[in-house]
């Protein structure tokens, strides 16, 4: 029984906002500035590389974590499972008064590193032209995520991977909206390192 528990160690670990904790340690509140997102790309643009690292490690680790947990005691289903209960606690965070905080994209990489690796490396790979040529961080995610939801059906992954493809990448898209209409408009922020 008691490894049900899981479930809810997942959500807690989605819910550690390393970005906001990063953002304490140098005296900033993420949530006031930037995107005013509490993410691994605002914690790169505020706080510079070395903690945006950091910050990268952490979501990404919160969410692989969960994912195997989750895949280890239930197999495929229980990483799924798991795996969207760290985004939901990371996106909708019950810290924050689940107010829309992360957007998942860290996170959905570490779950989806541990369980469809190599969809992950195409993912990264498009990712990382995406955001070289466009300067745009957040039309790498959408995309990066619009991807991995199709790769995970042209490579008929099992049904459990399938379905958290649909539930995931409908989460990213619906956190980017506003990145989107700012890109729309021309008035989205292109990704400059902080120093
Ligand atoms: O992963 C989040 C990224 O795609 C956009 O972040 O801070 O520019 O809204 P931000």
């Amino acid at each position: 029984m008691w490894e049900y528990a899981i479930f809810i160690i997942a959500y807690l670990l989605g819910a550690i906002p390393f970005a906001y904790l990063a953002g304490r340690y140098k005296g900033m509140d993420v949530r006031k500035h930037g995107s005013g997102n509490i993410g691994t790309t605002n914690a790169f643009r505020l706080l510079g590389a070395k903690l945006g690292v950091l910050v990268l490690l952490g979501d990404a680790l919160k969410g692989a974590l969960a994912a195997y947990l989750g895949y280890r005691f239930f197999g495929p289903w229980g990483g799924i499972a798991a795996g969207l209960l760290a985004m939901a606690g990371h996106s909708w965070n019950p810290f924050f008064g689940f107010k829309p905080s992360g957007k998942g994209v860290a996170a959905g990489f570490g779950i989806i590193l541990v369980l469809m690796p190599k969809i992950t490396v195409i993912a990264i790979i498009l990712f990382v032209l995406v955001v070289f040529f466009t300067r745009y961080v957040s039309v790498g995610s959408v995309l990066a995520a619009l991807t991995v939801g199709i790769l995970v059906f042209l490579f008929n992954e099992p049904m459990a991977y399938k379905v958290f493809a649909v539930i995931a990448v409908s989460g990213v898209v619906i956190r980017h909206r506003t990145n989107i209409q700012r890109v729309l408009k021309g008035t989205e922020n292109k990704f400059n390192l902080k120093r």
